[in-house]
């Protein structure tokens, strides 16, 4: 039997999803006992339409990417008439308007001072892009001032993420962060225990001592200081004072190290401020983007570095930046990003975040009485529900698709940041789901 949302057949639908299970990697998941994937038909504002019938509200922006819902036309006709001029040309030796375009809004909207891009594929990539320049900025100030190399090294803050590839591996949480696995191969970074006092909460200098020793004791090693500004988002959803980042920038300053801020969750509103670095008011010296960079539409990544870091790069040995990925600067990634970045100024982002901000407050927040929640939490368009105990995956995942709404938990944490065009009903129905859940004991562990 078909459904409005789809051509295929029942007998069809089961047949991809065989196939899909026996064979397709999904993420974080067990090829021998995979959790289940829910065939999608489309998508359309904040609704995910599946093949089986049931309409999902999106509570999770696919993982934090999508701001103006899926299908919208502003996208759907920037990437109709990039395609129709061209998809993709190689980037080395030539150039296009929709990047140039791209880049000048990333260097007028980002913090001062951040005035070259590097463009790439992906946030992960766009991290070791970053870490690369940092190490290879250092290795031409050795070069020039004739000394030997020492700065090789990262410092870090625990719970962080920022990604999967291996440079980006390395400064992920040593516990949660695959570290284990892969101990051998990984570059071995210092790292400063996670930032503990909230947003909004009263500042106190000792948060920052061990990290200050750190810097103190191993400055010389260390070529850059990488963090995700004011919220560890994979590291658990904690929003940590502005406080913080602000020592940071001067800690960097004072001891001549880089800092490299990881925008790709934050970027674009998120936080309520157009990057979160606006919340301490800091400029780093290198900027990850990525994720909302094109609204959802498609993988793309920007690293932004200072004019002098990039002019210290190509004044170095090798007289350039040693990276170069086959679909840097993607046409019809640049297209979709700059009607992204105009939809979300002419959508007035901010009365959007604040929107959304005041409907978890409202309704989200008070979710912290009930007996299996240890904190809720709001940010901005996210909204989290931290539990005392961990979830059951799928069977929390069965039960939100059978509620109509799309989230995905992980440990002990329920979270949302749906996409910026959500309306209140919608937002609200995301939330009842999680005050349902939140009642069902085989929904946790
Ligand atoms: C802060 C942060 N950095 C980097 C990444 C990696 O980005 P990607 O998954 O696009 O490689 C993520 C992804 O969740 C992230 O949240």
């Amino acid at each position: 039997m078909n459904n409005k949302y789809t051509a295929l057949s029942h007998s069809e639908q089961n047949s991809l999803l065989r196939f899909d299970k026996e064979n397709v990697w999904h993420p974080y998941t067990s090829m021998s006992d995979p959790l289940p994937s829910y065939l999608v038909d489309s998508a359309q504002g904040v609704t995910i339409n599946l093949a089986s019938g049931e309409q999902l509200i999106d509570g999770m922006s696919s993982w934090w990417s999508v701001l103006h819902g899926y299908n919208h036309p502003k996208l759907n006709a920037a990437l109709q008439e990039q395609a129709a001029k061209m998809s993709h040309v190689m980037f080395g030796g030539l150039t296009h308007q929709s990047a140039i375009t791209l880049c000048e809004k990333l260097i007028r909207l980002t913090p001062r001072g951040l005035e070259k891009v590097f463009l790439s594929d992906s946030g992960s990539v766009s991290v070791e892009v970053a870490m690369k320049m940092a190490l290879q900025y250092q290795h031409a100030v050795a070069a020039k001032n004739k000394t030997s190399l020492t700065k090789t090294k990262l410092l870090t803050v625990k719970n962080g993420y920022h990604g999967d590839t291996f440079a980006a591996m390395s400064v992920c949480d040593p516990v949660t962060g695959m570290h284990q696995i892969f101990e051998q191969v990984l570059m071995q970074h210092y790292f400063a225990p996670a930032p503990s006092i909230k947003l909004g909460e009263q500042w106190v200098e000792d948060e920052v001592s061990e990290l200050e020793t750190l810097f103190k004791q191993h400055h010389s090693d260390i070529a850059a200081f990488i963090i995700e500004p004011i919220v560890q988002g994979t590291g658990g959803m904690r929003f940590y004072h502005p406080e913080y980042l602000k020592t940071c920038r001067k800690l960097c300053d004072q001891f001549d190290v880089l800092l490299i801020v990881d925008e790709i969750a934050t970027g674009f509103g998120r936080t309520g401020k157009l990057f979160a670095c606006e919340w301490a008011d800091i400029s780093p010296d290198i900027m990850c983007l990525g994720k909302t960079l094109t609204g959802g539409y498609i993988t793309l990544a920007a690293t932004l570095c200072t004019t002098h870091i990039a002019q210290t790069i190509s004044e170095g040995e090798a007289g350039c930046f040693m990276h170069g990925p086959t679909f840097m600067g993607n046409a019809l990634a640049c297209a979709v990003a700059n009607a992204s970045i105009d939809l979300l100024f002419e959508n007035d982002w901010q009365t959007q975040v604040v929107g959304i901000e005041q409907t978890l407050n409202t309704l989200l927040l008070p979710l912290a009485k009930h007996e299996r929640v240890k904190d809720t939490r709001v940010l901005g368009s996210i909204g989290a529900v931290e539990c005392l105990q961990s979830v059951n995956v799928a069977q929390i995942q069965k039960r939100f698709v059978e509620l109509g709404v799309w989230i995905r938990p992980f440990g002990t944490l329920i979270y949302i940041i749906p996409p910026l065009v959500i309306n209140t009903a919608e937002l609200s129905k995301l939330i009842d789901a999680i005050a349902t859940v939140l009642n069902e004991d085989d929904c946790f562990n």
